[in-house]
Formats: structure tokens, sequence, C-alpha cells
């Protein structure tokens, strides 16, 4: 397995994270026993980075990585989790919570989920406009202090709140969208975390499916998921964004490659420090998503992606409008 280094303290990674929250239920029904064997296949392949969060399946994703860790050394892998999104009984999303004491409250509950006393990296999910990122950031330091956690993330924040964490406390990555058709880290956010040392692990590598050569029309009349609510894949942007997909696959055939390995294989390449975390849900899915490993992009393969998708070509946005306006990164 090809190893990446996130932050400036150093903290090893395989180049390819695996991102557990498919398993529960957001890109609708998983198979448990497929999504556990498809944890043991990535620990068997090298991968060592696993992210989850403790509202995806309002703790169902950690007792599903609990139970898949079981018998494994606790030490073979990082586990990444994501706190502060508050859920109702119904699984809607209610709030945000990054006060410095549901951070201690989130992280116990985390702990208990998951079976282990410590957490790799842990990072609030959103940033809570209540609350002050240094307080936030503070009580995870705490926890780092006290053996708890070893190392802090953040996710979907920009560059104002990178630089007032990390005069907390370093910062290890930033976890944020970053793909082909969601380039909006380029212009500050990435340069920011190369000029402060902070790695990013990247989401939404495969925009959710879309991009994955996979989707298809036929698919959204099922799909009772996330992805029905994302403007992307509404019908009025749809057809424009799976034209996109068609001109991504004639390059990967030129190639012997899917069409999830190139967009993979693209975002491995914008830098060393940036780790795709991809969200197979089943072990054909992470056999294709290694397979982008072993691929090399040339000057002119590059030229031709980005020819065939320029920076913002997407119809639509990321997530929809109520989303975005919560999206310190957007802002
Ligand atoms: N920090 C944040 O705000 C945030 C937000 C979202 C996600 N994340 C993390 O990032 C991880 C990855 O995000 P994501 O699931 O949205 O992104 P993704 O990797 O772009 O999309 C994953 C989806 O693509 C489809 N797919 C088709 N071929 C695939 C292949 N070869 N390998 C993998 N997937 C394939 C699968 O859907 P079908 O099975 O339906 O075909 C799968 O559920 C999540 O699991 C989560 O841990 C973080």
């Amino acid at each position: 397995m090809k190893m990446r280094t996130l932050g400036r303290n150093g903290l090893d990674v395989s180049a390819l994270g695996l991102g557990c929250m498919g398993m529960s239920g957001v890109y609708g029904a998983a198979d448990r026993g497929e999504s556990i064997a498809t944890i043991h296949a990535a620990l068997d392949r090298g991968i060592t980075l696993l992210d989850t969060g403790d509202f995806y399946g309002s703790g169902h994703n950690e007792l599903l990585i609990r139970e898949a860790l079981q018998g494994r050394p606790r030490d073979q892998v990082l586990l990444s989790v994501k706190f502060g999104a508050l859920r109702d009984p119904e699984n809607r999303f209610i709030g945000f919570d990054g006060r410095p004491v549901a951070v201690r409250n989130f992280l116990t509950y985390s702990l208990r989920r998951l079976g282990t006393d410590y957490i790799d990296i842990y990072r609030p999910a959103r940033l809570d406009p209540t609350v002050p990122i240094e307080d936030t950031v503070g009580a995870i330091a705490d926890m780092v202090k006290a053996g708890h956690v070893r190392s802090i993330g953040l996710s979907e924040v920009g560059a104002e709140t990178l630089r007032r964490a990390q005069a907390v406390h370093p910062i290890v990555d930033l976890q944020i969208e970053y793909s082909l058709i969601s380039r909006g880290i380029e212009a500050k956010i990435l340069p920011t975390c190369r000029e402060l040392g902070i790695g990013i692990t990247a989401y939404g590598v495969l925009s959710r499916g879309l991009i994955s050569g996979h989707w298809s029309r036929d698919r959204m009349a099922d799909a009772q998921d996330f992805r029905r609510m994302s403007p992307r894949f509404r019908p009025e942007n749809l057809e424009r964004n799976l034209a996109l997909v068609e001109a991504l696959r004639r390059i990967a055939e030129a190639k012997s490659a899917s069409v999830a390995q190139i967009a993979i294989a693209w975002v491995l390449g914008r830098g060393e420090e940036i780790v795709p975390v991809i969200g197979a849900r089943r072990r054909d899915q992470l056999t294709e998503a290694l397979g982008a490993l072993d691929l090399t992009l040339s000057a002119a393969d590059l030229a031709a992606i980005e020819h065939a998708i320029p920076p913002n070509a997407a119809a639509g946005t990321r997530y929809d409008a109520h989303q975005m306006a919560v999206l310190d990164s957007e802002r």
C-alpha cells in the first residue's frame, strides 16, 4: 500500500482511506455482512484510515466498525470520527453542537460505541456558528492531553477558521469535498492548508456516485436517499452531469481504466498531502477504487481530463441551498 503523511507532525496513513458513511443508510439500504466484509477487505489490502461520524445512522456506523474490528489489533487502523451533528428520532438533522461540554459528551459515547479508549482523529463535522472555533478545538486539545484523542481534524471549514484553529492546536487534516466537479478548495482553502502544513482528506471524490461511471438516469427512480435531494442529481442537472461522465469514460477507456479510477487518480495526483476517502460499500467497489493507485496520469491525460471537465463544469451545487448556507468553507 502506498502511504501518505497528514499534517506537520506527520501522521502516516494509507494513500486511500475508506469512508463508512454509506454503510449506514445514507445512500439507501446497506448490507451488514457486505459492509463488514468490505471493511475487512480494506484492512487486508493495507488501508489504514477508516472515516465515520457519530451521527451516521445515529451510532449505527460506529457500532458496525466496532464489530468489523473485533479481533484485529487496534493499532492497525486509524479511526477518524466526526461529531456535533444533532438528529431527532426520525433521523432528521436538528442542529449542531460544538460547545466544549458537548465535545466531552460526544467523545465519551463514541469511545464506548467503538469499543476503544482513543480516537486517532477527532473533528467537528461542521463549524458551530455560536461557538468560537478556539473553544471547540481547545476542548478537543484537552482530550488529547488526557489521552482520549491523538490528533485534531476539521471538516468543511474555510481558510480563516483553519488559521484560528491551528493557533490553538496543530490540525492534522481538513476533511472536505474535492473532486473533478467540486474544485472550490483550489482558490483559498488548499493553499492555506499547504501553508499551515494541514493535510486534506478528500470526500465526495466520486461525487457520491455521480461520477463513478455507474450512475444512470434509471437509478434515480429508486434512489430514496441523500441523492434524491442533491442538486446535481436533479433531472434538470443530471443530463449535463452524466454527459461529463461520458466524456471522462472515453479517456478512461483509452487507458484501460474505469471512470471511477480516473476520478480517484486525478485527486491523488493533486498533491501528496491529499488522501481520498472513498465511500465504497461493497468489495467490488473497493477493488475498483484501489485500482486507481496503479494508474499514472500523464500530462497529456491531465490535459484531456481538464478539457473534458473544466472547473465549474457541473450543473448544480454540491449541497442543497440550506446546507450550502451552513458551510463555513463556502463563505
Ligand atoms: N466531512 C464531511 O462533511 C463528509 C461528507 C460526506 C462524506 N464524508 C466521508 O467521506 C466518505 C466518502 O464520501 P461519499 O461516500 O460521499 O463519496 P464518494 O466516494 O464520492 O461516493 C460513494 C458512492 O459512490 C458509489 N460508487 C460507485 N462506484 C464506486 C467505487 N468504485 N468505489 C466507491 N464508491 C463507488 C457508491 O454508491 P452506490 O453503492 O449507490 O453505487 C458509493 O456509495 C464517507 O463515507 C464519509 O466517511 C464526509
